[in-house]
């Protein structure tokens, strides 16, 4: 039988956390109720980050509100991005007035590069691990899954190509404080094949083959090449990939006064390459591409009328 693929739909949260636009609750309700219905095994909900700092996920509770009458045991995985102690608050208080783990995971989000990690969370990567250490600990007390993110696990838009045993090290440190699962974010889109091959060789070494196991990769697709670095990771045993219906997507804090920060790869991509390369996944493709229409659409009313 074909490996089992897992795919991650991150459009409702890295999708739209970058878009200026105001996207009303709503609207975003409706692009997880679709991405319900694809097959996918987990959606990334929103952040419950500072909404000073992304005032886009500012109503991450009340999408979690009017999702909870329909969410049931059938749904994908549920998750949120929380920074810190207070962000693990909200997501459990979300989950205790829902009467169930509406929230199944939650994800912590720090980096290879120092500077991406201050301009992203305010401190150091050493803080964040200092920040993470109760949460994780937490969130795996309340019976939650836990994501690490290390992003910039390519390059960083501040300080240039990262060292591939750097960022398993950080990857190591989430781990350690008992995240269950360790997402490698390409948050720039920098990636060809042979950097994926050098870091998950650094990822095999450093965490060895069941670290290999708990690996995800997030990667955009600024250069159009992510669709190969999956072919690529595939190969080598990675079972575990992110995606965003309709491609949306990008860390605000990676955007560049050149460059707006890239999207993510998209589902339907990503879905065409795990099938074609002989993987199943739980996704059906007429249900990706009806999810895609309604992340296009959204986006398309918020810009007033371009998509
Ligand atoms: P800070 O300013 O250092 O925080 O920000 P603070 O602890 O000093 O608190 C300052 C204010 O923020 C206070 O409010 C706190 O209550 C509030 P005030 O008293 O001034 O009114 N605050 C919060 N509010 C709501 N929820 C919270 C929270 N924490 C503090 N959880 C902080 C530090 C981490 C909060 C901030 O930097 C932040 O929110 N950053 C979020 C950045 C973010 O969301 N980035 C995008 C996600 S990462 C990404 O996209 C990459 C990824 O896709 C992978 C990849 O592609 O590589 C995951
Ligand atoms: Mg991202």
């Amino acid at each position: 039988m074909a490996s089992r693929v897992r795919l991650t739909d991150v459009a409702p949260r890295d999708g739209l956390q970058n878009e200026p636009s105001p996207i009303p609750a709503r609207e975003k309700v409706r692009l997880v109720r679709s991405l319900a219905n694809t097959g996918v095994d987990e959606i990334e909900v929103s952040s419950f980050v500072s909404p000073r700092w992304v005032p886009q996920l500012a109503d991450a509770r009340e999408v979690f509100e009017l999702l909870a009458p329909s969410a049931g045991p059938d749904w994908p995985v549920l998750s949120a991005l929380v920074p810190n102690e207070q962000g693990l608050d909200a997501a459990l208080a979300v989950n205790d007035r829902a009467g169930a783990r509406l929230i199944g995971k939650v994800s912590v989000f720090t980096a290879a590069s120092e500077t991406f990690s201050r301009r992203n969370t305010n401190a150091t990567i050493a803080e964040t691990l200092a920040r993470f250490r109760p949460v994780i600990a937490r969130a795996r007390r309340a019976g939650l899954e836990v994501r690490g993110y290390v992003s910039c696990a390519v390059a960083c838009p501040f300080e240039g190509r990262m060292e591939p045993r750097r960022v398993a090290q950080v990857g190591q440190a989430l781990s350690d404080l008992g995240a269950t699962e360790i997402d490698l974010g390409d948050t720039i889109g920098a990636a060809e094949p042979g950097d994926i091959t050098l870091l998950l060789a650094a990822v095999g070494d450093i965490m060895g083959r069941n670290g290999l196991g708990t690996i995800t990769l997030h990667l955009h697709d600024t250069f159009g090449r992510a669709g190969e670095c999956v072919r690529e990771a595939l190969g080598l045993g990675v079972t575990s990939f992110d995606a965003s219906s309709g491609g949306l997507g990008g860390c605000p804090f990676a955007s560049t006064p050149g460059r707006r920060a890239p999207g993510n790869i998209d589902m339907l991509r990503l879905f065409d390459i795990v099938t074609e390369s002989g993987f199943s996944c739980g996704a059906t493709r007429p249900a990706l591409a009806e999810a895609a229409r309604v992340a296009t659409e959204i986006l398309g009313a918020a810009r007033g009328g371009e998509a």
